[in-house]
C-alpha cells in the first residue's frame, strides 16, 4: 500500500504530465499552422511521450493499490513568435518538471517508500535527457538566426 501523502503527490504529477503533454500538443498545433512541419512533427511526439510519462504514473499508483485521481488540466500558451522561443519555453518548463520530481524523491525519501524512490529514478534520469534535448535544439536555433538555416533545422526535427 501506498501512503496517502506520497499518492496526492503522484496524482498531482500525472495533472503535470498531462499538463506538459497539452503544451507540447499545443506547440504542434501552432507550428503546423505555420508550415514548419519538423518542429510540429517533433512536439506532437514529445505530447505522446509526456503521455507516457503520466501514465506510467497512473499504472505505478494501481500496482501500489492507491487510487488514480484526475483534475482538469489548466490552459496552455497557443501561440510562440518563434521556434526558439517555443525552445525557450520548453526548457523552462523542463527544469521546472525536475524540480517537480526531484521534490517527489524528498517525499518519497522521507516516507521511507522506498519502492517510489525506485520508480522515480526513471523520471530523474528522464529529466537529465529533456534538458539535454532542450538546450541542444535552442544552441542550434541561436545559431542559425531566422534566415535559411531554420529550413535545414525543421527538416531534421522531422526525423525524429
Ligand atoms: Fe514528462
Ligand atoms: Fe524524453
Amino acid at each position: 500500500m501506498i501512503n496517502n501523502k506520497m499518492l496526492d503527490a503522484l496524482n498531482d504529477q500525472i495533472n503535470a504530465e498531462f499538463w506538459s503533454a497539452f503544451l507540447y500538443l499545443s506547440m504542434s498545433a501552432d507550428f503546423e499552422s505555420k508550415g514548419f512541419e519538423g518542429f510540429a512533427h517533433w512536439f506532437r511526439v514529445q505530447y505522446k511521450e509526456e503521455s507516457e510519462h503520466a501514465l506510467k504514473i497512473f499504472d505505478y499508483i494501481n500496482d501500489r493499490g492507491g487510487t488514480v485521481r484526475l483534475h482538469a488540466i489548466k490552459e496552455v500558451t497557443q501561440t510562440w513568435p518563434t521556434p526558439l522561443a517555443a525552445f525557450e519555453d520548453v526548457l523552462t518548463h523542463e527544469l521546472k518538471v525536475t524540480s517537480l520530481i526531484h521534490n517527489l524523491m524528498d517525499i518519497a525519501v522521507q516516507e521511507k517508500d522506498y519502492a517510489t524512490q525506485n520508480f522515480l529514478r526513471w523520471y530523474i534520469d528522464e529529466q537529465v535527457e529533456e534538458e539535454k534535448n532542450a538546450t541542444a535544439i535552442i544552441e542550434k536555433l541561436k545559431r542559425v538566426g531566422d534566415g535559411g538555416g531554420l529550413v535545414y533545422i525543421d527538416k531534421e526535427l522531422k526525423k525524429r
